[in-house]
């Protein structure tokens, strides 16, 4: 059952975000009513295919489309140019057009490699986000970002390319890993510190429910952040202003990302040590008042996260924030809270104020 629907307006590129619980059947006939074509490709992981691939097969079939699926395994390494390159290879070879639209299944890593792929394959072709993440379905399904990544840096290759709608199913979260939860967790957190004090609050109420994965508080959550997320891509699809605010907590933790080479830590981990190091950084330059910065920690604090950041070395770290995306020239820009709920962009952070926030989320 489809239980909200989000808009992102977009001119001609508009479209829903569906979120639900117990969709699986429902799924079809929308494909249907949004015009999609017979023939579909799905692209999936392992993991995930062993348990939702046959059911998704099966209603798709019963409706009359014509489907290939290709399974790839899981993991961040899989977003790579070369995977999209024997990707388009297993389309070429059966001679997919171009009004066939693929299906990403999967988290953020098949997000945004099946849709670097859509974006690219035959200038294009129709392309539908079905997320099984926490992280996925609160973020990276929505918006239209699409990467690979480079060896010099995460998310370096991709484009801007919507998808025809976003089909989210609650329940698929039952057989995530616990871990994978907690990496959701550091979007959902980021949500609450840049734009809903609501959300914080929420979540520091009700924390150990939405770990849990409790069907209301989680419904709920994720219902407040997919709001925020449309409403701000809706603004600036194309991140020439606000969109930059969904980078808070990204610039220290994709350095922390890339300098474990992407095994030490998940991205939603690394995540959520950036928005405490970035909250720390905005503490001591005076912009988050201690208040405010002490419960951003507490609260992120008290999410388990079991990531093991000891083979991460400072100058890797240092190295690796030179290599970020929102770089102008020499300055690396930084998205600081300045209350639970507000944030500011800053151009210029003493870099050993940098590195003291780093040393502060390694050593704790
Ligand atoms: P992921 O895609 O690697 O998925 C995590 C693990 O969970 C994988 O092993 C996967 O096989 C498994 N899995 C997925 N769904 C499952 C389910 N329902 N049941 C059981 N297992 C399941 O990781 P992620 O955290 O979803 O995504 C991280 C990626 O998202 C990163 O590459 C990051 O850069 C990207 N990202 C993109 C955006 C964007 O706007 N495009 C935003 C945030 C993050
Ligand atoms: N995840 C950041 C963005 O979509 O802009």
């Amino acid at each position: 059952m489809i239980t909200a629907q989000y808009p992102l307006t977009l001119k001609d590129r508009s479209y829903s975000v569906y979120i639900g619980m117990d969709a699986g059947s429902a799924f079809a006939p929308k494909c249907i009513e949004h015009g999609i074509s017979k023939s579909l490709v799905i692209i999936t992981d392992t993991h995930v295919a062993s348990v939702y691939l046959k059911p998704m097969l099966n209603n798709l079939r019963h409706h009359g489309f014509a489907v290939l699926s290709i399974v790839i395994p899981p993991g961040e390494r899989q977003k790579s140019i070369r995977r999209a390159g024997m990707l388009y290879t297993e389309l070429l070879l059966h001679a997919v057009d171009r009004t066939t639209a693929i299906i990403a299944l999967g988290g953020g890593v098949i997000g945004d490699l099946a849709g670097f792929v859509a974006a690219t394959y035959q200038r294009g072709i129709p392309l539908i986000h079905v997320p099984t993440t926490l992280l996925a379905q609160v973020d990276s399904a929505i918006g239209g970002k699409t990467a690979v990544n480079h060896s010099l840096g995460k998310n370096m290759i991709g484009s801007f390319y919507q998808p025809k709608f976003v089909w989210e199913d609650i329940t698929v979260l039952a057989t995530l890993p616990f871990r994978e939860i907690i990496c959701g967790m550091g979007e959902v957190v980021k949500y609450g510190i840049i734009r809903d004090q609501n959300l914080f609050m929420f979540l520091e109420n009700n924390l150990e429910a939405v770990i849990r994965c409790s069907r209301e508080e989680l419904l709920f959550v994720q219902s407040q952040c997919i709001a925020i997320k449309t409403d701000i891509v809706s603004r600036d699809e194309f991140e020439q202003n606000i969109r930059i605010i969904l980078n808070a907590g990204h610039t220290v933790g994709h350095a922390l990302e890339s300098a474990g080479h992407y095994r030490a830590l998940k991205h939603g981990e690394a995540v959520l040590l950036g928005l405490a190091a970035e909250s720390y950084i905005a503490q001591k330059m005076g912009i988050l008042p201690a208040e405010s910065y002490e419960r951003i920690i507490r609260l992120i604090g008290r999410i388990p996260m079991k990531a093991n950041v000891s083979s991460l070395r400072m100058p890797d770290i240092l190295s690796a924030l030179q290599w970020d995306k929102k770089r102008i020239g020499k300055k690396i820009r930084f998205v600081l809270p300045k209350s639970i709920g507000e944030t500011v962009v800053i151009d210029e952070v003493d870099n050993r104020l940098v590195r003291e926030a780093v040393r502060m989320v390694l050593s704790s």
